[in-house]
């Protein structure tokens, strides 16, 4: 926290400060680091992509998060991702044509946005010499991991899981990479105190957001954003939140860059939980909880944990990506919303299926938990909050195939089948709903099937 500013070495394993307990950042001292003095130097970096250091969509802009030597950097080619601009997804948001963005990081190697955050946790775990390396997950973290043991060799991967709390296209990545998985008897967050505690007594490194490598290699995403367009700023970024671990990177990223000179102005910043989940959007807009200088009250924050306790309330939402209650980056989130002027909204999973089903109907598709963005820019338009002459991003953090399951219910004929994976969650109806045509094996019937459908 800033009142404490101690300081740690750069070979330590810890992700928490030992004289005030608050999580750690990389801090680096620029002025003896060679900064690039606009942005367009990275342009230069794509004629050299024969080098793997400038493939990986992280690595690339390796002189803004200089803290590892570069013949210990692990990378498999993260970050090949881009910014779409989607005119169908922007017509549903109500944004004027040429203004919505879709930042998709569903096409990284494991699927999703975690790979950025790996390849600097990994590459600084093997750094210091790591064997083994640990996190809990709601899927992706542990997906991500275990592709990069799984490549790599280097260490072996331990993941901690909520039995039955992952989709299947998550697990079934783990359990193929061959990550070592333990199944907890609990949720996400009985999962990562869990993992926090085991990786301390076992001298596991634990690659989970509370590393805070992990956001070093996040901010990239808003490098390539930045790369997307041409250098400008947009108005506003729009992102899920579920740990919090994008929404700090992406703060910080911006305001590392802003005070480097490299951009003039700061986007707005919008974290979108699940209604299910949403305690940032509980504490930062009903309770008033800012980042107030790095002064926050953790008393509102104590009592509303509190509050969940009594009540027994854990989280739930079909996004199982966010389906988390005790956010571990709460403080670095509110730093990074009050740096870009944030604000935060809750969707319900109803608002998040149609959002999602919006954007596998323009042809990109992303996970529930991804669509998050694009409900939370519909609603905060709808608001007035964002101008349809603004220019927005949204990211999509997850590849569409994660979690089929959720994406066929939404879509199916089958009432039973809906109620049982939507129904129980609150959702009455799938407005978007393609639904399959059931026919005979019969010739003349498939044709008359196709004929009035088409
Ligand atoms: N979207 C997806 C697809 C995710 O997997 C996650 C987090 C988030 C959004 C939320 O991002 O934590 O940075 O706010 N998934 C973690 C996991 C928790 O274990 O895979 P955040």
């Amino acid at each position: 926290m800033p009142g404490c500013a101690a300081t740690y070495d750069i070979g330590d394993a810890r992700t928490s400060c030992d004289a005030c307990g608050a999580l750690l950042d990389v801090a680096y001292d620029w002025s003896s680091l060679p900064v690039p003095d606009s942005l367009k130097f990275f342009e230069a970096k794509w004629s050299r992509r024969h080098e793997p250091l400038c493939r990986s969509g992280v690595w690339r802009f390796r002189e803004l998060l200089p803290f590892a030597p570069p013949d210990k950097v692990v990378t498999i080619g993260e970050g090949q991702t881009l910014l779409h601009s989607s005119d169908g997804v922007g017509r549903y948001v109500g944004l004027q044509p040429g203004n919505l963005y879709l930042q998709y990081e569903g096409m990284n190697p494991s699927g999703s946005f975690k790979d950025n955050g790996m390849t600097a946790a990994f590459t600084h775990a093997h750094t210091i010499g790591a064997r083994r390396a640990a996190c809990a997950s709601t899927g992706n973290t542990s997906a991500s991991l275990a592709l990069y043991c799984g490549v790599s060799k280097l260490m072996q991967a331990i993941i901690f899981i909520g039995s039955g709390r992952i989709s299947y296209g998550k697990l079934s990545q783990a359990l193929d990479y061959g990550a070592l998985t333990i199944q907890i008897a609990g949720d996400f967050d009985d999962a990562m105190q869990r993992v926090q505690q085991v990786s301390k007594q076992q001298g596991i490194y634990l690659v989970n957001s509370v590393n805070p490598f992990r956001l070093e290699g996040q901010k990239s995403i808003m490098y390539r954003v930045l790369e997307g367009l041409a250098w400008q700023v947009p108005d506003w970024i729009v992102v899920p939140g579920g740990n919090l671990g994008n929404s700090s990177a992406f703060g910080k990223a911006f305001h590392e860059l802003h005070q480097l000179g490299l951009i003039e102005r700061m986007p707005r910043l919008a974290v979108i939980n699940a209604a299910g989940a949403d305690t940032l959007y509980e504490l930062y807009e009903r309770r008033g909880l800012r980042w107030n200088s790095g002064q926050p009250d953790s008393n509102i924050v104590a009592d509303y944990y509190a509050e969940l306790d009594t009540a027994g309330r854990r989280a739930s939402t079909v996004a199982s990506a966010i389906e988390i209650n005790r956010p571990v980056n709460l403080w670095k989130c509110l730093r990074a919303l009050e740096c870009c002027d944030g604000v935060v909204r809750e969707a319900t999973d109803e608002q998040i299926l149609d959002a999602k089903a919006q954007v596998g109907a323009n042809g990109i598709g992303c996970e529930p938990a991804s669509a998050a963005s694009v409900a939370g820019a519909k609603m905060l338009r709808e608001e007035g909050v964002i101008a349809p002459r603004e220019r927005v991003v949204c990211v999509l953090t997850g590849h569409q195939l994660k979690d089929p399951t959720a994406t066929v219910a939404y879509h199916t004929h089958d009432q039973a089948e809906f109620n049982r994976v939507l129904g129980s969650r609150g959702v009455s109806r799938a407005a978007f709903a393609n639904r399959a045509i059931q026919v005979e094996n019969n010739l003349d019937e498939i044709i008359r099937a196709i004929e009035l459908n088409s």
